[in-house]
């Protein structure tokens, strides 16, 4: 399989895994305390992870202004430093938080705030360019989206982002942001429990990447939450908000959840492949277009994830047995 893969009809390249930054963020909530990161992080370790990364050819990051309050853009920053001209930076804006609090405040979609968080987010990790820069209010109104994609227009005029795109898992907004000639990507969940043809449909016929969130399904796919492991109480998983599906309330993992990949184990684990990295292979054998963000807390998560480059997609064959197994 080759390693990179180009982001829709921007000609950016990346290596065809790219790491999520949501969980090194560290702790953050909404304003009743829900918890909206992935508990504590150690940020010597993701520092570490994030050049072990580099180091194995990983050359597309994804993170966002609202992670850790601000926390995440700046670790990666940093680990970066001067290799970041190595690099593809993705990030997002649309989320308004209380820095010293780590508290979501709510959310802004007017042009003014597209300028002063792309300014701020700038500045978090010091660069003076995002690569591809992301809408990341999934629902926002797909009238005010037409305005934002042409602010987002100037922005690239101005050379102060090279692309942007709309995280967002609705086809017909993604559409819209998809008129604007330098959007080159929807960002949208999509893993082997979770398909989204709709959506890869409209990349293969608008020329967009499809950058996907979740391709572990939060750790799921992993198998390590088989024995119903417990989640630390500032992990987002052990409170589930209602859009989070394959955990419960206090009880861990949803066990039809995990009757599904304990199914799926033996063809994701072909070829002397981890299961996270069957999961891998599942996404980059779906599409062409197909770029995975999996999340990662520590070197070795990086090593696994990373490491699932070399050993390519799954076949034509296999991936008929998922289909099979599932009975889609
Ligand atoms: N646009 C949006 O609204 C949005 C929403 C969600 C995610 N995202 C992006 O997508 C990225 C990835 O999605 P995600 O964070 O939801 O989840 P994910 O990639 O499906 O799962 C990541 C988590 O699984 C565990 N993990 C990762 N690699 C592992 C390995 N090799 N072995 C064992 N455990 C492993 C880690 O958590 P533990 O060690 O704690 O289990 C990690 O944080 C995010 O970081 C973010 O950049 C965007």
């Amino acid at each position: 399989m080759d390693t990179t893969r180009t982001l829709g009809r921007s000609g950016i390249e990346v290596s065809a895994v790219g790491f999520g930054c949501w969980a090194i963020g560290g702790e953050w909530q909404d304003p009743d305390g829900q918890p909206l990161g992935w508990g504590r992080v150690d940020d010597e370790e993701s520092t570490r992870a994030i050049r072990r990364a580099l180091d194995l050819g990983v050359t597309f990051f994804d993170t966002a202004d609202v992670y850790g309050a601000g926390h995440s853009e700046r670790v990666l920053g940093r680990a970066l430093g001067r290799r970041r001209d190595e690099v593809v930076v993705a990030t997002k804006w649309g989320n308004v938080f209380d820095a010293d609090t780590r508290t979501l405040t709510g959310g802004d979609d007017s042009p003014a705030h597209l300028r002063r968080a792309l300014t701020a987010s700038l500045r978090r990790l010091g660069t003076d360019r995002i690569d591809l820069y992301q809408l990341h209010l999934a629902d926002a109104d797909p009238e005010r989206a037409a305005e934002l994609r042409d602010a987002c227009e100037e922005l690239v005029a101005e050379g102060l982002i090279r692309a942007y795109a709309w995280s967002t898992d609705d086809p017909a907004r993604a559409a819209v942001f998809a008129k604007g000639p330098h959007c080159t990507a929807v960002q949208h969940a999509l893993n082997v429990l979770t398909d989204a043809p709709e959506m890869i449909r409209l990349c293969e016929e608008a020329d967009l990447a499809s950058v996907n969130r979740s391709p572990l399904a939060m750790g799921l796919l992993t198998g390590k939450h088989a024995g119903r492991r417990p989640l630390e109480s500032g992990d987002i998983r052990s409170r589930p908000p209602a859009w989070l599906r394959g955990f419960g309330e206090g009880s861990g993992a949803d066990p039809a959840w995990l009757a599904r990949v304990d199914a799926l184990r033996d063809v994701l684990t072909s070829g002397g492949r981890t299961l996270a990295q069957g999961a891998l292979a599942w996404l980059w054998a779906r599409s062409p277009r197909t770029v995975p963000i999996p999340g990662f807390r520590s070197v070795a998560q990086a090593e696994e994830n990373a490491g699932a480059l070399g050993k390519g997609a799954l076949t034509d064959g296999q991936m008929a047995e998922v289909e099979r197994i599932l009975a889609r």
